[in-house]
Formats: C-alpha cells, sequence, structure tokens
C-alpha cells in the first residue's frame, strides 16, 4: 500500500476509543459544523435517488444523513478499523446498513474497484494524505455530479500549525503527518476532472467547498 507509514498511523490516530468517542458526540449533537454545512449543501441540490461514495468517513455521518435525506445507497471508504466498525454499528441502529457497502484501506490503492457514484464526499480527509494528487485525482474522478470536500485553510497560521501538530504526533512516535495542500493545486486536480465549484465557506481552520459537474 502506497501510503503504508501513513495508513499505520491513520489506524494508530483514528482507533477504537476515539471512534466510541465521536460516535457518541455524533449520536448526542449531530454532525460537527462543517460537515452540517457541507451535508446542507449537498441536500439543497436535491439528492434523491444518489449514490454516494464517502471516503474517510469516520462514523459515517454523511452517510447516515444523506441516507436519510433520500439518496438510494452509499459506499463507505475508510483507511480506520475502528471508524468502519462505528459507521458500521450506527447503519445498522438507524435501519440503512442494507444500503451501505465497506471497504476498509487506501482509497487511492482501492479506487480500481469503486464504481463511479453521483455524490463523492471528502470531509476533512485530504490532510490525512501524502500523496494529494492520487487522493483527489482518483476521488473526483469518480463524481458523476457532485464533488464535496473539506480540508484546511492554506492560511499562514495553518501553515505554521502543520510542524508544530506533526512535531506532536513524531514524540508520540505515532508515523502519521498532517498535511496543508495548496487549495489552488488541489482545485487544478479538480478542474482537470471537469468540476466547477460553486459553493465556498470558510469556517475556522476549515474550508467547505462543493463542486458540481460541468455538463
Ligand atoms: C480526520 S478523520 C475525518 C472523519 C470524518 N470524515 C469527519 O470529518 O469527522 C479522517 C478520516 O479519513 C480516513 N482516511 C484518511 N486517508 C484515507 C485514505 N487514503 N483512504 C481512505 N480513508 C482515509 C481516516 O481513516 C479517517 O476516517
Amino acid at each position: 500500500m502506497k501510503c503504508c507509514s501513513q495508513c499505520d498511523g491513520i489506524e494508530r490516530l483514528f482507533n477504537e476509543s476515539t471512534a466510541r468517542k465521536e460516535l457518541e458526540d455524533y449520536r448526542q449533537k449531530g454532525p460537527s459544523k462543517t460537515t452540517r454545512i457541507l451535508i446542507d449543501t449537498l441536500k439543497a441540490n436535491g439528492i434523491q435517488n444518489m449514490s454516494l461514495i464517502d471516503i474517510g468517513g469516520g462514523v459515517g455521518a454523511i452517510q447516515h444523513e444523506l441516507l436519510q435525506a433520500g439518496a438510494q445507497n452509499a459506499t463507505n471508504v475508510d483507511a480506520s478499523t475502528a471508524y468502519i466498525t462505528a459507521a458500521r454499528k450506527e447503519a445498522e441502529r438507524l435501519g440503512q446498513i442494507d444500503r451501505v457497502t465497506y471497504h476498509h484501506g487506501n482509497f487511492v490503492a482501492l479506487a480500481p474497484e469503486i464504481e463511479p457514484a453521483d455524490i463523492v464526499t471528502l470531509d476533512r480527509v485530504i490532510c490525512c494524505y501524502p500523496d494529494m494528487e492520487a487522493l483527489v485525482g482518483l476521488s473526483s474522478s469518480r463524481a458523476r455530479q457532485f464533488y464535496g470536500v473539506v480540508f484546511p485553510r492554506d492560511v499562514w497560521w495553518m501553515k505554521l500549525a502543520r510542524p508544530v501538530l506533526n512535531g506532536l504526533f513524531w514524540i508520540q512516535r505515532n508515523p502519521f503527518r498532517f498535511f496543508v495542500h495548496p487549495t489552488v493545486a488541489i482545485e487544478s486536480v479538480i478542474s482537470a476532472n471537469g468540476l466547477k465549484r460553486y459553493f465556498h465557506r470558510n469556517s475556522g481552520v476549515w474550508q467547505v467547498i462543493v463542486y458540481a459537474r460541468i455538463s
């Protein structure tokens, strides 16, 4: 697997106790602020009977909310064993389990076996992966209609925060590293795949962007 040490780091960072806590939070409070912005923007387009690929979906907030709002089915691809287990547990509780397909692993490696879908989402995932061109290129090429992403703003203070955060991972001996890929580079990969930005909002350290396929 191309991201070998990063994927080991992901398993350690997004572990059982993080997944348990995030699932509890989701059950009590619903999706986090930026996830909610992404979900509401997609819902405003009308997502009835659409298919979804949610990459790095965590405990599955986007999948659960869009399926509840009328999406037909979802494919969940996640490199964390604990998150896949938590997302599945919640889908079972919500009666959605027959509409979700689960793939555990690195999306970049699994991409050849993932069919395109109407909507593709990566919520706070691009910052977890070193090879942005591969992750964004392969995922945006699978979006038939909408591509929704949440990733860090590439402002100077985020660029300063990055080595500090990565230093903490280094001290913890976790090979996981955090990335602030330049927005302009991300968007050039997305537009090369025929998608155009139609929604953008900054919220704290994150930016939420939705693209639509140009017909
Ligand atoms: C910061 S968490 C975000 C979880 C959720 N989307 C949210 O916003 O709460 C990052 C997620 O991306 C997953 N991830 C990171 N890189 C990935 C990759 N290359 N393929 C699949 N999943 C990946 C991690 O396992 C984790 O579930």
